[in-house]
């Protein structure tokens, strides 16, 4: 028996709810395969923490975290209570970097029973590349000055090595995939950094022969994952071009609800982190309606990335064949509520795999 030791932070808001459910799907997905054990053990870092403690995790949170076989996380921010600089610095991003978490994937795809808000979506499934250590979220800047002459100053940082390791790790997966890298820039030299960005893409791209490689402006990019996102294969973007690009992959494949994502320690030192890309909804938590589609299918991304895909394939089978017989939450047209979406999902893998 195979067994992996999981740290669950549910966080804030919806995180609450699509946690649970989330892991209600994985522990029946692990008794149905018989052979892995998911051992999971809960922290409850967040926002109400940080009411009681002054602090978003306890003072020794990573030593505590750093030996799991990974993280498993809801959602960080609950911005009525706690300024999202504070809560997100404190949690989230802390544990991105600490953990040297530099690539976050972000896979969206025409999901079977959901209907798209584009009319026509064709059949598009990629793979967002997002850099996930620096760029525009540097931690360089600050405001200086007071009242008319306040001045807000943010430094975008674009290492070589980091560039040059997303741009990697995005050839990687584009060979086995579709073999095609598009990489989102803006290179007309308006922005300093972007240059930089083609040329290592540039570089990079010489290293991988056989992959196509497509250089596009984020501008139009943006607006072409909206006209034609079945054009794309893996794009490569930087930590907010990725961050804007994958919600509007949630928008298209139905609800923002649905997206999952991975952020990934490459060199092995420390555990990866699971979380979807939405945030905590404070506008819908605590109606038991969030979409736990999200969260489950990070879920089934990181049984992927601790090396049980046939597991995780059940488990993204099981979503969409609920999600086909109708069985949906409000954002995707349904009126399931997130437990009765979660048992069915349940139902269905035991029906395949039971
Ligand atoms: P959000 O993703 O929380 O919500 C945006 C919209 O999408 C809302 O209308 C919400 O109801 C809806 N939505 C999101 N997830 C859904 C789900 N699973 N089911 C149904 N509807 C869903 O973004 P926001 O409102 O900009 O941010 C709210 C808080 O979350 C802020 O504090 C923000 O900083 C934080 N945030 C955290 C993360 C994270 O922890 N990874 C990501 C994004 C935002
Ligand atoms: C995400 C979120 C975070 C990000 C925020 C909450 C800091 O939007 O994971 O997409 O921008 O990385
Ligand atoms: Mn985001």
């Amino acid at each position: 028996m195979k067994k992996y030791e999981l740290a669950v932070i549910p966080g804030d808001g919806i995180g609450k709810e699509v946690v649970p459910a989330a892991v209600k799907v994985l522990q029946t997905a692990a008794t149905l395969h018989g052979g892995i054990q998911l051992e999971t053990t809960e922290f409850p870092w967040g926002c109400d923490y940080y009411l009681k403690h002054g602090k978003m995790m306890s003072d020794d949170g990573l030593e505590q975290l750093k030996n799991f076989d990974a993280l498993f996380l809801g959602a960080v921010g609950d911005p009525n209570k706690v300024p999202d600089h504070i809560s997100l610095w404190g949690l989230l991003i802390h544990i991105r970097r600490e953990f040297e978490q530099t690539i976050n994937i972000r896979p969206a795809k025409l999901f079977k029973g959901l209907t798209s808000p584009l009319v026509n979506p064709g059949p598009f499934n990629f793979l967002v590349i997002r850099e996930n250590s620096e760029g525009e979220y540097s931690e360089s800047g600050g405001r200086i000055h007071k009242g008319e002459d306040e001045i807000a100053i943010q430094n975008a940082i674009f290492t070589r090595k980091a560039t040059e390791r997303v741009m990697d790790y995005a050839f990687k997966q584009a060979v086995l995939r579709k073999g095609h890298v598009t990489s989102a820039t803006k290179s007309n030299g308006i922005v300093h950094s972007m240059p930089f960005w083609d040329e290592v893409f540039n570089d990079v791209s010489k290293c991988y022969t056989g992959v196509r490689t497509s250089s596009v402006h984020i501008d139009a990019l943006a607006a072409f994952f909206v006209t034609k996102p079945s054009d794309f294969d893996v794009i490569v973007a930087s930590n907010l071009f990725g961050d804007i690009l994958t919600d509007i992959g949630g928008a298209i494949m139905g609800s923002i609800g649905i997206a999952p994502a991975g952020n990934i320690n490459i060199n092995g030192k420390y555990p990866s982190m699971f979380e979807p890309v939405h945030g905590s909804a404070p506008d819908i938590y605590g109606k038991g309606i969030a979409n736990p589609i999200g969260q489950i299918w990070t879920a089934s991304l990181m049984l992927d990335h601790l090396g049980e895909a046939a597991l995780a394939r059940e488990v993204l089978r099981a979503m969409e064949e609920v999600t086909e017989a109708g069985i949906k939450t409000k954002d995707i047209g349904g009126n399931a509520t997130t437990d009765e979406v979660t048992n069915k999902i349940c139902l269905q893998l035991q029906n395949n795999i039971g």
